[in-house]
C-alpha cells in the first residue's frame, strides 16, 4: 500500500472516530447512547435522539474498542424504560417493549430520559425491532466481556422474561412467524411490509437464541420450553417457506390453487400470477437465492431484503447451503445490490401503481430512494459480518473499497438515492451516526474476524433441534442440506 493511501484511510477513520465521539449522549454525566445524526443544516425531528437500532452498530465498535461502560449504561438506562406492568391505557406501550428512541430533558435542572415507543413517530409505527435488537446487544456485551452477572442480575432477567412474554403471547394466528405492522423495524413507514416481514422474523430468532442462552432457567422454566417450542418450528418454517431459488420458482410456477385441508402443497395459496416471476426467472443465478420478504395468506413477497438476508447469515437461521446461496446471489447480482454505494435496503424498488398504492403515495419513498430500494451504507456491516461468515471476504472488501472512495466527501449520508446508489438521498442527513458506525465497524470484522463472535451464532444446539428443521424441499432443491 502506498503511503499517501495509507494517510487517506487514516484521514477518513481519524473524522469518522471524531464525528462518532460527538454523537455520544450524556445523560447525568454519563455516555448512554449515540444521536441518530447530527447535520445542523437540516432541521432534526427526531435524530436529535438516541435510536435503539441504530445504537447497535455504534455500541459494536465500541465493544470491540473496549469501551464497555457507553453499553452498559444504554443497556441499564433503557431497561428501565421497559413498562413492567401490563398496560391499562391501549395508547400506552405495553409491558415488556423496549422503546424506538429516547432523548435527555431537563426538568426543573433535573435530567429525565424522555421515551418514543413510537406514540410520537412519523405515522405512529411501532418499534418491534427494538426489544430484539436489546437482546442482540446485551449478549454481545456479555460476550465481550465476559460479565454474564450483567445479565444474570434479576432487573435483567426480569427484562428478558418480560420481551419474551410478549414475543410469546397467546394470539390469533397459528404461524411461528411474528405477526406484525407496517414499519415495525429499520423500514419504519408504509412499505408494504406488514404480516410476517423476513427483518422482524430473523431478528426474533435471533432473540430466542439470546434468551435461550441468557435466562437462568430456574423459575423461567414456562419460557425456556416455550422458546424451546418455537425456535425449531421458526426456524424450518423460515428455511422452507421463504427460500427463493430457481428449483423453488419452478415448483411455485406450476403450484395449483385453492387446496384444502392436509395434502395441500401451495399452503399459503400463492397465485402465481401475484409473482413477477419473469423477472425472477432472469435474475436469480444458478446458484444464488434468497429469502423472501414476507409470506401470508396468498402473499410472498418477492423483494430482497438486505438486512434480513445478511442477518439470517450471521444468526445461523439459513442453513450453510442457503447462505451460501445468497452469498452467491450478492455476488452475482452485485450491480442491482451493491452498485455504487453499499447496499441496497431492498431490490427491486416499488413503482407506478404499485408505489402509489402500497406506499400511500409517499414522496420519501418514490422509487429507488430511501426505504424503497435506496442504498444504506450502514448495511455494510452486516455484509462483512455475513462475508467472513460465509467464507467470502473479498466480497466486503469490495463494498469497502467502493464505499471509503465517497463517503467520507460525501459526509457520511444517511442514505443513496438511484438505481446504483450515484445520488445522495434526497433527504439524507449528513452525518448520521450508524453510516459512520457501520463503516468502522465493517472494517473491524473485515481485519479481526475474531470479533464475530459477539453478533454471530454456530448452528441451534441440538436439544433444540427437531424433526421441524430437517425439512427437504425435495429432490426440487440441490443446495438444500442441514
Ligand atoms: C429512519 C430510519 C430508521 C432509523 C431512523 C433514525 O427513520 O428508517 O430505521 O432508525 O431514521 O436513524
Amino acid at each position: 500500500m502506498q503511503l499517501n493511501e495509507l494517510e487517506t484511510i487514516n484521514n477518513i477513520e481519524n473524522e469518522a472516530w471524531q464525528v462518532l465521539e460527538n454523537s455520544i449522549l450524556y445523560y447525568k454525566g454519563r455516555p448512554i447512547g449515540t444521536l441518530a445524526a447530527y447535520d445542523p443544516s437540516v432541521e432534526a425531528l427526531n435524530y436529535d435522539q438516541c435510536f435503539v437500532r441504530d445504537f447497535v452498530s455504534s455500541a459494536l465498535i465500541f465493544l470491540i474498542k473496549g469501551r464497555t461502560e457507553i453499553v452498559k449504561n444504554f443497556l441499564e438506562e433503557t431497561l428501565k424504560l421497559q413498562p413492567k406492568e401490563r398496560a391499562l391505557d391501549a395508547y400506552k406501550p405495553g409491558r415488556g417493549l423496549i422503546p424506538a428512541s429516547f432523548k435527555v430533558v431537563s426538568i426543573n435542572g433535573e435530567e429525565h430520559l424522555e421515551a418514543d415507543f413510537g406514540e410520537h413517530a412519523i405515522a405512529r409505527v411501532t418499534p418491534v425491532d427494538s426489544c430484539l435488537w436489546w437482546l442482540i446487544l446485551l449478549r454481545a456485551y456479555v460476550i465481550a466481556t465476559n460479565d454474564y452477572s450483567l445479565a444474570y442480575q434479576p432487573e435483567f432477567q426480569t427484562g428478558i422474561r418480560l420481551i419474551m412474554e410478549i414475543c410469546l403471547a397467546n394470539r390469533f394466528d397459528m404461524y411461528p412467524t411474528l405477526l406484525v405492522p407496517d414499519g415495525a423495524c429499520m423500514i419504519d413507514r408504509r412499505m408494504g411490509i406488514y404480516g410476517h416481514p423476513l427483518e422482524i422474523q430473523v431478528l426474533f430468532f435471533a432473540a430466542l437464541r439470546v434468551a435461550r442462552e441468557l435466562l437462568i432457567c430456574q423459575g423461567n422454566q414456562d419460557i425456556v420450553e416455550a422458546i424451546n417450542n418455537r425456535l425449531p418450528l421458526l426456524c424450518g418454517h423460515i428455511r422452507k417457506h421463504y427460500w427463493i431459488d430457481i428449483s423453488r420458482l419452478n415448483a411455485i410456477y406450476r403450484f395449483k390453487s385453492e387446496e384444502y385441508g392436509k395434502a395441500a402443497v401451495n399452503l399459503f395459496n400463492i397465485y402465481v400470477d401475484s409473482l413477477p416471476y419473469y423477472e425472477l426467472d432472469k435474475w436469480l443465478p444458478k446458484k444464488g437465492g434468497y429469502l423472501a420478504g414476507n409470506v401470508g395468506p396468498s402473499q410472498l413477497d418477492t423483494r430482497f431484503f438486505s438486512l434480513g438476508n445478511l442477518m439470517a447469515i450471521i444468526s445461523d437461521l439459513s442453513t450453510e447451503s442457503q447462505s451460501e446461496a445468497i452469498m452467491n446471489l450478492i455476488e452475482e447480482r452485485w450491480e442491482d445490490l451493491v452498485g455504487d454505494m453499499p447496499m441496497k435496503i431492498c431490490f427491486p424498488a416499488l413503482e407506478n401503481e404499485e408505489y402509489r398504492v402500497v406506499t400511500g403515495c409517499d414522496p420519501k419513498n418514490i422509487p429507488w430512494s430511501y426505504h424503497n430500494a435506496g442504498s444504506w451504507p450502514v448495511l455494510m456491516w452486516m455484509l462483512a459480518a455475513a462475508a467472513v461468515k460465509t467464507k467470502k471476504p473479498q466480497l466486503a472488501e469490495k463494498a469497502f473499497e467502493i464505499a471509503k472512495a465517497r463517503i467520507y466527501e460525501d459526509e457520511w449520508p444517511e442514505y443513496y438515492d438511484g438505481k446504483k446508489g450515484r445520488l445522495i438521498g434526497k433527504q439524507a442527513r449528513k452525518y448520521q451516526t450508524w453510516t459512520i458506525a457501520g463503516y468502522l465497524l465493517a472494517k473491524e470484522l473485515m481485519d479481526h474476524p475474531e470479533f464475530l463472535p459477539l453478533v454471530s451464532f454456530d448452528k441451534l444446539p441440538p436439544e433444540t433441534i427437531s424433526r421441524a428443521c430437517e425439512f427437504e424441499v425435495g429432490s426440487l432443491d440441490p443446495y438444500m442440506s442441514l
